[in-house]
């Protein structure tokens, strides 16, 4: 409509007279991942936007995604302004690791290689040895038992056992969820999939272990839209965050796409299967954290000293990701 047309040619305007980009997640709403396309951006997963960002020569990084993507963002780049659209854009796994916890957590075990989720705060990934993102957690798990090394896993247990499942490692797991993930329903799921018999079950490891046992395809964002693109199915039922449709519709022209159940009966609720952190990126709040000049609520600062010690096991991750 006429105002959404308005804010999308006032922050386009604004990008440019302030040598600004916008980095969006593929959670984000249809319009904030068009409008990032649109203006030389990026759509991705948290691996990628955490590359494009230190990459791209802007001097200043919109991140339209969740707190811990901007201060990935900021510890890769310390010499860019990053703003987000709202700093109220956290994650329930990062929530559910507070930093004294997880220290106790570390110091009860200092044999374990402590390897923690993308979705953490600076202060949880200055504690670890390796940062890593669900498009390359796997490989890295993989990489350390091979060297037999124990692990202590943060913060998401859905992820950490379909880990655990897939490489047997020795890893003890901190107990957080991610709410949108959890909420997927293995059992109406199972009633879905007979209603579609042809149909691919794609689904994010962030979900419960009975629903990754559906899967016929299990990955991170990127992952599953490769997923999309790539197998025979007419159908796919897709257990992630529904902002993924966007850019996996692009991906799979012409194939039907549904979301996986959230609640019983095979319904699908529609409060759920939508972050509502993501849900904050709206136009409104990317051009308010373009123009407003108290920035308070928009930059992303990290303490030098975290900053220092975080960028070490994130570097690892980007270095093994080569
Ligand atoms: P990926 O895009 O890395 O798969 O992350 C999923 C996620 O939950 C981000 O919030
Ligand atoms: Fe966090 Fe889940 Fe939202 Fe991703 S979808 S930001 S993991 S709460």
């Amino acid at each position: 409509d006429v105002e959404k047309a308005q804010y999308k040619a006032r922050i386009k305007q604004l990008l440019i007279d302030q040598n600004a980009v916008l980095v969006a997640h593929y959670y984000t709403d249809p319009e904030i991942q068009a409008l990032a396309e649109e203006t030389g951006g990026c759509v991705s997963d948290s691996l990628e936007m955490a590359r494009f960002g230190r990459d791209h020569p802007a001097k200043t990084l919109i991140v339209a995604g969740v707190k811990f993507m901007g201060e990935t963002a900021k510890i890769l780049s310390p010499e860019k302004t990053i703003l987000m659209p709202t700093l109220e854009a956290t994650c329930s796994l990062d929530l559910g690791c507070p930093i004294e916890q997880f220290n106790e957590f570390c110091d009860a075990h200092p044999d374990h290689t402590v390897v923690v989720y993308a979705n953490t705060s600076a202060a949880v990934k200055a504690r670890a040895d390796w940062v890593v993102t669900s498009s390359i957690a796997l490989e890295i798990v993989e990489h350390l038992d091979s060297q037999d090394k124990k692990i202590i896993w943060a913060p998401d247990r859905h992820l950490g056992s379909y880990i655990n499942t897939q490489t047997g490692a020795d890893m003890l797991l901190w107990q957080g969820e991610c709410i949108v993930h959890d909420e997927f329903q293995a059992k109406a799921l199972r009633e879905l999939k007979k209603q579609h018999p042809t149909a691919a079950i794609l689904v994010h490891p962030e979900s419960p272990a009975s629903v990754v046992e559906l899967a016929d395809a299990v990955g991170s964002t990127s992952q599953l839209i490769k997923a999309a693109q790539t197998m025979p199915n007419d159908t796919f039922i897709v257990a992630t965050d529904r902002g993924i449709f966007y850019k996996m519709q692009q991906a799979a022209p012409g194939k039907t796409l549904l979301e996986a159940p959230t609640g019983g009966n095979g319904a699908t609720c529609k409060s759920c299967a939508h972050c509502p952190w993501m849900a904050m990126n709206g136009l409104q709040a990317i051009e308010a954290s373009l123009v407003d000049s108290d920035k308070t609520n928009h930059e992303i600062f990290v303490d030098e000293e975290l900053r220092i010690k975080a960028l070490i096991p994130l570097t690892r991750m980007l270095d093994f990701a080569k």
